[in-house]
Protein backbone atom coordinates (compact mmCIF):
# COMPACT_ATOMS: atom_id res chain seq x y z
CA UNK A 1 0.00 0.00 0.00
CA UNK A 2 1.32 3.29 -0.68
CA UNK A 3 1.00 6.02 1.62
CA UNK A 4 -2.04 8.84 0.13
CA UNK A 5 -0.88 12.13 -1.26
CA UNK A 6 -1.82 14.81 1.02
CA UNK A 7 -3.84 17.27 -0.50
CA UNK A 8 -3.51 20.59 0.69
CA UNK A 9 -6.86 22.85 2.17
CA UNK A 10 -6.77 26.59 1.50
CA UNK A 11 -9.86 27.61 2.93
CA UNK A 12 -11.20 30.63 2.09
CA UNK A 13 -14.24 31.23 3.95
CA UNK A 14 -12.99 34.65 5.73
CA UNK A 15 -12.06 35.96 1.90
CA UNK A 16 -14.63 34.54 -1.13
CA UNK A 17 -17.22 33.20 1.37
CA UNK A 18 -17.17 36.41 3.29
CA UNK A 19 -18.21 37.46 -0.20
CA UNK A 20 -21.97 36.20 0.07
CA UNK A 21 -24.56 38.91 0.45
CA UNK A 22 -25.06 39.68 4.43
CA UNK A 23 -22.05 37.13 5.20
CA UNK A 24 -19.50 40.20 6.70
CA UNK A 25 -17.66 39.16 9.59
CA UNK A 26 -16.32 41.87 11.83
CA UNK A 27 -12.41 41.84 12.83
CA UNK A 28 -12.91 39.39 16.34
CA UNK A 29 -15.10 36.92 14.89
CA UNK A 30 -12.90 36.91 11.84
CA UNK A 31 -10.54 35.44 14.75
CA UNK A 32 -12.37 33.56 16.03
CA UNK A 33 -13.29 31.85 12.53
CA UNK A 34 -9.47 31.53 11.63
CA UNK A 35 -8.87 29.74 15.05
CA UNK A 36 -11.39 27.46 14.38
CA UNK A 37 -9.97 26.80 11.07
CA UNK A 38 -6.66 25.85 12.49
CA UNK A 39 -8.00 23.50 15.21
CA UNK A 40 -9.75 22.16 12.18
CA UNK A 41 -6.15 21.69 10.54
CA UNK A 42 -6.27 23.62 6.91
CA UNK A 43 -2.84 23.86 5.77
CA UNK A 44 -3.42 27.95 4.20
CA UNK A 45 -6.37 30.38 5.68
CA UNK A 46 -7.08 33.43 2.97
CA UNK A 47 -8.03 35.53 5.92
CA UNK A 48 -9.14 38.87 3.21
CA UNK A 49 -8.54 41.24 0.38
CA UNK A 50 -6.32 43.57 2.11
CA UNK A 51 -6.95 46.77 -0.33
CA UNK A 52 -10.53 46.26 -0.91
CA UNK A 53 -10.87 48.20 2.69
CA UNK A 54 -9.31 49.30 5.85
CA UNK A 55 -11.62 46.39 7.69
CA UNK A 56 -10.26 43.56 5.55
CA UNK A 57 -6.76 45.11 5.49
CA UNK A 58 -6.92 45.04 9.29
CA UNK A 59 -8.45 41.82 9.40
CA UNK A 60 -5.54 40.33 7.44
CA UNK A 61 -2.88 42.25 9.54
CA UNK A 62 -4.88 40.51 13.00
CA UNK A 63 -5.17 36.88 11.63
CA UNK A 64 -1.30 37.15 10.64
CA UNK A 65 -0.41 38.85 13.81
CA UNK A 66 -2.24 36.21 16.28
CA UNK A 67 -3.21 33.00 14.59
CA UNK A 68 -0.03 30.11 14.03
CA UNK A 69 -0.45 26.85 13.13
CA UNK A 70 -1.74 27.75 9.26
CA UNK A 71 -0.45 29.86 5.95
CA UNK A 72 -2.22 32.78 6.25
CA UNK A 73 -2.72 34.24 2.65
CA UNK A 74 -3.98 37.83 1.72
CA UNK A 75 -5.44 38.81 -2.17
CA UNK A 76 -4.31 40.98 -4.30
CA UNK A 77 -4.94 42.45 -7.99
CA UNK A 78 -1.67 42.27 -10.06
CA UNK A 79 -1.13 45.58 -9.14
CA UNK A 80 1.88 47.22 -7.22
CA UNK A 81 -0.37 49.06 -4.61
CA UNK A 82 -2.26 45.65 -3.93
CA UNK A 83 0.36 43.51 -3.40
CA UNK A 84 2.41 46.31 -1.27
CA UNK A 85 -1.10 46.59 0.90
CA UNK A 86 -0.95 42.56 0.95
CA UNK A 87 2.27 42.44 2.09
CA UNK A 88 1.94 45.75 4.98
CA UNK A 89 -0.94 43.20 6.32
CA UNK A 90 0.52 39.97 6.49
CA UNK A 91 4.05 40.37 7.55
CA UNK A 92 4.24 39.40 10.77
CA UNK A 93 2.73 35.89 10.19
CA UNK A 94 4.73 33.14 10.83
CA UNK A 95 4.03 31.73 7.31
CA UNK A 96 2.42 34.27 4.76
CA UNK A 97 1.78 33.76 1.29
CA UNK A 98 0.63 36.47 -1.08
CA UNK A 99 -2.35 35.52 -3.64
CA UNK A 100 -2.35 37.75 -6.78
CA UNK A 101 -4.57 36.98 -9.40
CA UNK A 102 -5.79 38.29 -12.78
CA UNK A 103 -8.34 37.53 -15.33
CA UNK A 104 -7.64 35.75 -18.48
CA UNK A 105 -10.20 34.72 -20.25
CA UNK A 106 -11.29 36.39 -23.77
CA UNK A 107 -14.49 37.54 -21.84
CA UNK A 108 -12.93 39.45 -19.08
CA UNK A 109 -10.23 40.23 -21.37
CA UNK A 110 -11.93 42.37 -24.22
CA UNK A 111 -15.05 43.65 -21.62
CA UNK A 112 -13.63 43.87 -18.34
CA UNK A 113 -9.58 44.64 -18.60
CA UNK A 114 -9.63 46.18 -22.21
CA UNK A 115 -6.05 44.04 -22.50
CA UNK A 116 -4.26 41.89 -24.85
CA UNK A 117 -2.88 38.46 -24.36
CA UNK A 118 0.61 40.05 -24.40
CA UNK A 119 -0.22 42.50 -21.72
CA UNK A 120 -1.72 40.21 -19.35
CA UNK A 121 1.27 38.02 -19.70
CA UNK A 122 3.55 41.19 -18.78
CA UNK A 123 1.32 42.58 -15.64
CA UNK A 124 0.91 38.79 -13.91
CA UNK A 125 4.72 38.48 -14.31
CA UNK A 126 5.22 42.20 -12.83
CA UNK A 127 2.85 41.04 -9.78
CA UNK A 128 4.57 37.64 -9.12
CA UNK A 129 7.71 39.21 -9.38
CA UNK A 130 6.52 41.93 -7.24
CA UNK A 131 5.01 39.47 -4.47
CA UNK A 132 8.05 36.89 -4.26
CA UNK A 133 9.93 40.07 -3.93
CA UNK A 134 8.61 39.84 -0.56
CA UNK A 135 7.50 36.82 0.41
CA UNK A 136 8.92 33.16 -1.33
CA UNK A 137 5.22 31.66 -1.19
CA UNK A 138 3.10 33.32 -3.98
CA UNK A 139 -0.10 31.67 -5.65
CA UNK A 140 -1.30 33.08 -8.88
CA UNK A 141 -4.71 32.52 -10.28
CA UNK A 142 -5.65 33.66 -13.85
CA UNK A 143 -9.33 34.05 -12.77
CA UNK A 144 -11.74 32.67 -14.74
CA UNK A 145 -9.55 30.31 -16.22
CA UNK A 146 -12.26 27.48 -16.84
CA UNK A 147 -13.14 29.35 -19.88
CA UNK A 148 -9.77 30.74 -21.03
CA UNK A 149 -8.70 29.37 -24.20
CA UNK A 150 -6.32 26.55 -23.48
CA UNK A 151 -2.94 27.30 -25.29
CA UNK A 152 -3.56 30.54 -23.61
CA UNK A 153 -3.92 29.29 -20.20
CA UNK A 154 -0.91 27.15 -20.31
CA UNK A 155 1.33 29.97 -21.73
CA UNK A 156 0.21 32.31 -18.95
CA UNK A 157 0.93 29.68 -16.03
CA UNK A 158 4.24 29.27 -17.58
CA UNK A 159 5.04 32.73 -17.37
CA UNK A 160 3.99 33.02 -14.05
CA UNK A 161 5.63 29.74 -12.41
CA UNK A 162 8.85 31.26 -14.20
CA UNK A 163 8.31 34.90 -12.74
CA UNK A 164 8.30 33.15 -9.17
CA UNK A 165 5.06 31.46 -8.61
CA UNK A 166 4.81 28.34 -6.11
CA UNK A 167 1.14 27.54 -7.04
CA UNK A 168 -0.89 28.49 -9.73
CA UNK A 169 -4.65 27.93 -8.53
CA UNK A 170 -7.31 27.19 -11.76
CA UNK A 171 -10.31 29.15 -10.88
CA UNK A 172 -13.67 28.44 -12.09
CA UNK A 173 -14.97 31.71 -11.40
CA UNK A 174 -18.44 31.26 -12.29
CA UNK A 175 -19.08 27.17 -12.00
CA UNK A 176 -18.99 26.73 -15.65
CA UNK A 177 -16.97 23.73 -15.97
CA UNK A 178 -18.10 20.20 -15.92
CA UNK A 179 -15.88 17.14 -14.10
CA UNK A 180 -14.76 16.05 -17.78
CA UNK A 181 -13.73 19.59 -19.04
CA UNK A 182 -12.21 20.56 -15.71
CA UNK A 183 -9.91 17.57 -15.36
CA UNK A 184 -8.76 18.39 -18.89
CA UNK A 185 -8.03 21.45 -18.24
CA UNK A 186 -5.71 20.10 -15.57
CA UNK A 187 -4.71 17.33 -17.78
CA UNK A 188 -3.71 19.63 -20.41
CA UNK A 189 -1.62 21.60 -17.37
CA UNK A 190 0.16 19.22 -16.90
CA UNK A 191 1.36 17.62 -19.75
CA UNK A 192 1.92 21.37 -22.08
CA UNK A 193 3.40 23.36 -18.89
CA UNK A 194 6.93 22.27 -19.85
CA UNK A 195 7.78 23.94 -15.93
CA UNK A 196 4.53 22.31 -14.42
CA UNK A 197 6.61 20.25 -11.57
CA UNK A 198 7.87 24.04 -10.34
CA UNK A 199 4.54 24.84 -9.00
CA UNK A 200 1.80 23.16 -6.77
CA UNK A 201 -1.76 23.39 -9.20
CA UNK A 202 -4.67 24.57 -7.19
CA UNK A 203 -8.11 24.11 -7.87
CA UNK A 204 -10.84 27.11 -6.97
CA UNK A 205 -14.34 25.71 -7.95
CA UNK A 206 -17.63 27.98 -7.58
CA UNK A 207 -21.34 26.05 -7.59
CA UNK A 208 -23.47 27.47 -9.60
CA UNK A 209 -23.77 24.64 -11.38
CA UNK A 210 -23.95 22.51 -7.99
CA UNK A 211 -20.73 20.88 -9.72
CA UNK A 212 -18.11 22.50 -7.15
CA UNK A 213 -16.88 19.70 -5.02
CA UNK A 214 -17.06 17.33 -8.06
CA UNK A 215 -14.95 19.36 -10.49
CA UNK A 216 -12.10 19.55 -7.36
CA UNK A 217 -12.37 16.05 -6.93
CA UNK A 218 -11.49 15.67 -10.73
CA UNK A 219 -9.13 17.86 -10.60
CA UNK A 220 -7.12 15.56 -7.74
CA UNK A 221 -7.51 12.80 -10.02
CA UNK A 222 -5.58 14.56 -12.72
CA UNK A 223 -2.60 15.52 -10.24
CA UNK A 224 -4.25 18.72 -8.24
CA UNK A 225 -2.56 19.53 -5.19
CA UNK A 226 -4.71 21.95 -3.55
CA UNK A 227 -8.20 22.59 -3.15
CA UNK A 228 -9.77 26.31 -2.14
CA UNK A 229 -13.12 25.92 -0.37
CA UNK A 230 -15.01 27.59 2.54
CA UNK A 231 -17.16 26.05 5.30
CA UNK A 232 -20.96 25.41 4.50
CA UNK A 233 -19.51 25.72 0.91
CA UNK A 234 -20.65 29.94 1.52
CA UNK A 235 -19.25 32.41 -1.24
CA UNK A 236 -20.57 34.39 -4.47
CA UNK A 237 -23.83 33.50 -5.36
CA UNK A 238 -24.27 29.73 -5.79
CA UNK A 239 -21.15 29.80 -3.61
CA UNK A 240 -17.66 28.01 -3.59
CA UNK A 241 -16.70 24.52 -2.94
CA UNK A 242 -17.32 23.24 0.14
CA UNK A 243 -14.37 21.82 2.33
CA UNK A 244 -16.34 19.20 4.59
CA UNK A 245 -17.63 17.31 1.23
CA UNK A 246 -14.59 17.62 -0.15
CA UNK A 247 -12.40 16.30 2.84
CA UNK A 248 -14.90 13.50 3.12
CA UNK A 249 -15.28 12.65 -0.33
CA UNK A 250 -11.38 12.41 -0.35
CA UNK A 251 -11.15 10.51 3.44
CA UNK A 252 -14.38 8.15 2.57
CA UNK A 253 -12.93 7.30 -0.78
CA UNK A 254 -9.36 7.32 -0.39
CA UNK A 255 -9.38 3.73 -1.86
CA UNK A 256 -10.13 5.26 -5.17
CA UNK A 257 -8.13 8.64 -4.84
CA UNK A 258 -5.45 7.43 -2.79
CA UNK A 259 -5.45 11.38 -1.56
CA UNK A 260 -6.17 12.78 2.01
CA UNK A 261 -5.93 15.76 3.64
CA UNK A 262 -4.39 16.66 6.99
CA UNK A 263 -7.84 17.64 8.31
CA UNK A 264 -9.34 16.79 11.67
CA UNK A 265 -12.67 15.53 10.64
CA UNK A 266 -14.51 15.44 13.92
CA UNK A 267 -14.24 19.30 13.75
CA UNK A 268 -16.38 19.85 10.73
CA UNK A 269 -19.65 20.12 12.16
CA UNK A 270 -18.41 22.08 15.77
CA UNK A 271 -16.58 24.73 12.72
CA UNK A 272 -19.55 24.27 9.92
CA UNK A 273 -22.04 25.35 13.33
CA UNK A 274 -19.62 28.38 14.18
CA UNK A 275 -19.28 29.66 11.05
CA UNK A 276 -23.43 29.40 10.21
CA UNK A 277 -23.78 31.50 13.74
CA UNK A 278 -21.67 33.91 13.04
CA UNK A 279 -22.59 34.47 9.29
CA UNK A 280 -26.15 33.58 10.05
CA UNK A 281 -26.36 31.61 7.03
CA UNK A 282 -28.10 28.57 8.11
CA UNK A 283 -27.22 25.18 6.83
CA UNK A 284 -29.77 23.93 4.64
CA UNK A 285 -31.65 20.04 6.90
CA UNK A 286 -30.03 18.23 3.75
CA UNK A 287 -26.74 19.49 3.41
CA UNK A 288 -24.15 16.67 2.91
CA UNK A 289 -21.90 15.87 6.21
CA UNK A 290 -23.15 18.67 8.28
CA UNK A 291 -26.63 19.32 7.32
CA UNK A 292 -29.04 18.17 10.45
CA UNK A 293 -30.69 14.99 8.58
CA UNK A 294 -27.23 14.36 7.25
CA UNK A 295 -27.29 11.01 9.17
CA UNK A 296 -31.05 10.89 9.96
CA UNK A 297 -32.48 7.46 8.49
CA UNK A 298 -36.53 7.70 8.24
CA UNK A 299 -37.55 4.76 6.04
CA UNK A 300 -38.11 1.54 7.64
CA UNK A 301 -35.90 -0.67 5.68
CA UNK A 302 -32.53 1.84 6.22
CA UNK A 303 -33.68 1.75 10.15
CA UNK A 304 -34.18 -2.25 9.99
CA UNK A 305 -30.75 -2.68 8.21
CA UNK A 306 -29.04 0.13 10.34
CA UNK A 307 -30.00 -2.14 13.19
CA UNK A 308 -28.32 -4.82 11.71
CA UNK A 309 -25.44 -3.37 10.73
CA UNK A 310 -24.13 0.39 10.03
CA UNK A 311 -22.71 -0.07 6.94
CA UNK A 312 -25.49 -1.12 5.21
CA UNK A 313 -26.99 2.23 5.01
CA UNK A 314 -24.00 4.26 6.41
CA UNK A 315 -20.74 5.31 4.78
CA UNK A 316 -19.70 7.29 7.03
CA UNK A 317 -20.17 7.35 10.90
CA UNK A 318 -22.08 10.78 12.71
CA UNK A 319 -19.18 10.80 15.28
CA UNK A 320 -16.24 10.94 12.72
CA UNK A 321 -17.65 13.77 11.44
CA UNK A 322 -18.58 16.05 14.65
CA UNK A 323 -22.03 14.84 15.54
CA UNK A 324 -21.88 14.37 19.00
CA UNK A 325 -24.23 11.22 20.35
CA UNK A 326 -26.16 13.43 22.45
CA UNK A 327 -25.88 16.95 23.11
CA UNK A 328 -27.35 17.24 26.18
CA UNK A 329 -24.27 18.24 28.42
CA UNK A 330 -24.88 20.90 31.45
CA UNK A 331 -27.21 21.65 34.38
CA UNK A 332 -27.97 24.08 36.78
CA UNK A 333 -25.44 22.91 39.00
CA UNK A 334 -22.85 22.37 36.36
CA UNK A 335 -19.02 24.53 36.82
CA UNK A 336 -17.34 26.98 35.45
CA UNK A 337 -14.79 24.05 34.40
CA UNK A 338 -17.60 21.99 33.07
CA UNK A 339 -18.32 25.24 30.50
CA UNK A 340 -14.86 25.80 29.82
CA UNK A 341 -14.61 22.06 28.47
CA UNK A 342 -17.87 22.57 26.62
CA UNK A 343 -16.96 25.43 24.75
CA UNK A 344 -13.85 24.15 23.77
CA UNK A 345 -14.89 21.06 22.88
CA UNK A 346 -17.82 23.67 20.29
CA UNK A 347 -14.66 25.35 18.41
CA UNK A 348 -14.53 28.61 20.73
CA UNK A 349 -11.50 30.22 22.13
CA UNK A 350 -12.46 32.32 24.98
CA UNK A 351 -10.43 34.77 27.61
CA UNK A 352 -10.75 34.44 31.45
CA UNK A 353 -13.28 37.07 31.35
CA UNK A 354 -15.66 36.25 28.27
CA UNK A 355 -15.82 32.77 30.05
CA UNK A 356 -17.04 34.30 33.56
CA UNK A 357 -19.70 36.32 31.71
CA UNK A 358 -20.83 33.31 29.34
CA UNK A 359 -20.61 31.19 33.03
CA UNK A 360 -23.19 34.16 34.16
CA UNK A 361 -25.44 34.14 31.44
CA UNK A 362 -25.51 30.31 31.51
CA UNK A 363 -26.52 30.45 35.01
CA UNK A 364 -29.45 32.82 35.00
CA UNK A 365 -30.40 30.62 31.80
CA UNK A 366 -29.99 27.19 33.75
CA UNK A 367 -32.38 29.01 35.89
CA UNK A 368 -34.59 29.57 32.97
CA UNK A 369 -35.23 26.36 31.35
CA UNK A 370 -34.14 22.90 32.48
CA UNK A 371 -32.23 21.53 30.00
CA UNK A 372 -29.01 23.35 28.72
CA UNK A 373 -27.79 22.08 25.31
CA UNK A 374 -24.82 22.26 22.98
CA UNK A 375 -26.79 24.67 21.01
CA UNK A 376 -27.34 26.78 23.76
CA UNK A 377 -24.00 26.95 25.18
CA UNK A 378 -23.01 27.78 21.29
CA UNK A 379 -25.66 30.52 21.32
CA UNK A 380 -24.70 32.09 24.76
CA UNK A 381 -20.83 32.37 23.39
CA UNK A 382 -21.73 33.97 20.18
CA UNK A 383 -23.84 36.48 21.85
CA UNK A 384 -20.53 37.24 23.91
CA UNK A 385 -18.01 37.34 21.00
CA UNK A 386 -20.12 39.48 19.05
CA UNK A 387 -21.10 42.16 21.64
CA UNK A 388 -20.46 45.85 20.96
CA UNK A 389 -20.15 46.95 24.39
CA UNK A 390 -19.71 50.69 23.12
CA UNK A 391 -22.20 51.05 21.00
CA UNK A 392 -26.20 50.35 21.71
CA UNK A 393 -27.65 47.74 24.05
CA UNK A 394 -31.12 46.97 24.64
CA UNK A 395 -32.17 47.70 28.44
CA UNK A 396 -36.08 46.60 28.47
CA UNK A 397 -38.72 47.08 26.74
CA UNK A 398 -42.73 46.49 26.87
CA UNK A 399 -45.17 46.35 24.06
CA UNK A 400 -48.99 46.55 24.87
CA UNK A 401 -50.69 44.40 21.72
CA UNK A 402 -53.29 42.61 20.81
CA UNK A 403 -56.05 41.95 17.62
CA UNK A 404 -56.41 45.21 15.62
CA UNK A 405 -55.08 47.34 18.01
CA UNK A 406 -52.07 49.72 17.28
CA UNK A 407 -48.78 48.57 19.70
CA UNK A 408 -47.65 50.80 22.29
CA UNK A 409 -44.30 50.33 23.14
CA UNK A 410 -41.70 51.39 25.90
CA UNK A 411 -37.90 50.37 25.19
CA UNK A 412 -35.18 51.69 26.73
CA UNK A 413 -31.30 51.35 24.99
CA UNK A 414 -28.34 52.56 27.04
CA UNK A 415 -25.09 53.71 24.99
CA UNK A 416 -22.10 53.86 27.34
CA UNK A 417 -23.79 55.42 30.71
CA UNK A 418 -26.21 57.26 28.62
CA UNK A 419 -30.04 55.77 28.70
CA UNK A 420 -32.54 56.88 26.18
CA UNK A 421 -36.02 55.89 26.06
CA UNK A 422 -38.90 55.56 24.09
CA UNK A 423 -42.90 55.64 23.93
CA UNK A 424 -44.50 55.22 20.68
CA UNK A 425 -47.69 54.16 19.22
CA UNK A 426 -46.84 52.10 16.08
CA UNK A 427 -46.35 49.09 13.96
CA UNK A 428 -48.10 46.56 12.83
CA UNK A 429 -48.03 44.10 16.21
CA UNK A 430 -44.87 43.67 18.90
CA UNK A 431 -41.74 42.94 16.53
CA UNK A 432 -42.26 46.09 13.94
CA UNK A 433 -43.13 48.62 16.82
CA UNK A 434 -39.89 47.75 19.17
CA UNK A 435 -38.20 48.01 15.28
CA UNK A 436 -39.60 51.23 14.82
CA UNK A 437 -38.32 52.42 18.16
CA UNK A 438 -34.69 51.37 17.66
CA UNK A 439 -34.77 53.18 14.65
CA UNK A 440 -36.48 56.23 16.34
CA UNK A 441 -33.75 56.36 19.27
CA UNK A 442 -31.03 55.18 17.01
CA UNK A 443 -31.11 57.16 14.04
CA UNK A 444 -30.78 54.82 11.98
CA UNK A 445 -33.49 53.76 9.58
CA UNK A 446 -33.09 50.46 7.37
CA UNK A 447 -35.18 48.48 5.05
CA UNK A 448 -35.40 44.77 6.63
CA UNK A 449 -34.96 42.17 4.10
CA UNK A 450 -35.37 39.20 5.92
CA UNK A 451 -36.51 37.82 9.28
CA UNK A 452 -36.13 34.12 10.93
CA UNK A 453 -36.52 32.94 14.10
CA UNK A 454 -36.28 29.44 14.90
CA UNK A 455 -35.66 27.77 18.48
CA UNK A 456 -31.98 27.04 19.23
CA UNK A 457 -32.69 23.69 20.71
CA UNK A 458 -36.15 21.62 21.71
CA UNK A 459 -38.87 22.05 23.93
CA UNK A 460 -41.46 24.58 24.58
CA UNK A 461 -38.92 26.75 26.80
CA UNK A 462 -36.11 26.57 23.85
CA UNK A 463 -34.56 30.07 23.41
CA UNK A 464 -35.68 31.57 20.30
CA UNK A 465 -32.40 32.52 17.75
CA UNK A 466 -33.93 35.49 15.62
CA UNK A 467 -31.45 36.58 12.30
CA UNK A 468 -32.43 39.46 10.60
CA UNK A 469 -31.60 40.75 7.00
CA UNK A 470 -31.23 44.94 6.86
CA UNK A 471 -30.60 47.02 3.85
CA UNK A 472 -28.78 50.72 4.82
CA UNK A 473 -27.65 52.39 2.27
CA UNK A 474 -27.46 49.68 -0.48
CA UNK A 475 -25.60 47.49 1.53
CA UNK A 476 -26.77 44.23 3.17
CA UNK A 477 -25.97 43.78 6.99
CA UNK A 478 -27.32 40.78 9.55
CA UNK A 479 -27.99 40.57 13.14
CA UNK A 480 -28.59 37.93 15.45
CA UNK A 481 -30.34 37.70 18.50
CA UNK A 482 -31.07 35.13 21.26
CA UNK A 483 -33.49 34.79 23.98
CA UNK A 484 -35.92 32.59 26.04
CA UNK A 485 -38.24 35.72 25.02
CA UNK A 486 -38.23 35.25 21.17
CA UNK A 487 -39.55 39.66 20.89
CA UNK A 488 -36.72 40.54 22.88
CA UNK A 489 -34.58 38.23 20.55
CA UNK A 490 -35.48 39.96 17.95
CA UNK A 491 -34.89 43.69 19.38
CA UNK A 492 -31.66 42.33 19.78
CA UNK A 493 -31.05 40.62 16.80
CA UNK A 494 -32.47 44.10 14.96
CA UNK A 495 -29.76 45.97 17.41
CA UNK A 496 -26.69 43.81 16.33
CA UNK A 497 -27.63 45.03 13.00
CA UNK A 498 -27.85 48.77 13.84
CA UNK A 499 -24.76 48.13 16.01
CA UNK A 500 -23.14 46.70 13.06
CA UNK A 501 -23.98 50.01 10.67
CA UNK A 502 -22.97 52.13 13.48
CA UNK A 503 -19.61 50.15 13.64
CA UNK A 504 -19.54 51.21 9.57
CA UNK A 505 -20.51 54.69 9.64
CA UNK A 506 -18.73 56.00 12.80
CA UNK A 507 -15.29 54.33 11.22
CA UNK A 508 -14.83 51.61 13.96
CA UNK A 509 -13.42 49.31 11.49
CA UNK A 510 -15.83 46.50 9.34
O1 LIG B 1 -13.34 32.95 -8.23
C1 LIG B 1 -12.23 33.46 -8.46
O2 LIG B 1 -11.76 33.54 -9.60
C2 LIG B 1 -11.50 34.01 -7.32
C3 LIG B 1 -10.07 34.36 -7.58
C4 LIG B 1 -9.67 35.63 -6.93
C5 LIG B 1 -9.20 33.21 -7.19
O3 LIG B 1 -12.01 34.08 -6.24
ZN1 LIG C 1 -13.79 32.72 -6.13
Amino acid sequence: MTEPRQITIFDTTLRDGEQSPGASMNIPEKIEVAQALVDLGVDVIEAGFPISSPGDFEAVRKVAKHVRGAVVCGLARCAEKDIDRAWEALKHAAQSRIHVFLATSAIHREFKLKMDKEEIIRRAVAGVERAAGYCDDVEFSPEDAARTEIDFLCEVVEAAIAAGATTVNIPDTVGYATPNHFSSVIQNLRQRVPNIDKAVISVHCHNDLGLAVANSLAAVEQGAGQIECTINGIGERAGNCSLEEVVMALRTRKDFYQADTKVNTRRLVPTSRLVSNITGIQVQRNKAIVGRNAFAHEAGIHQDGMLKERTTYEIMRPEDVGFSKTDLVLGKHSGRAALADRAKALGYHLTGGQLQTVFDDFKALADKKKEVYDADIAALIEQQIREVPELWALESYRVACGTGATPNVSLTLSRGEEKFTEEMSCGDGPVDAIFLAIERITGIVVRCRDFQVHSVTVGKDAQGEVNVEVEHEGRLVRGRGVSTDSVEASGKAFLDAINRISMLTEGRGQ
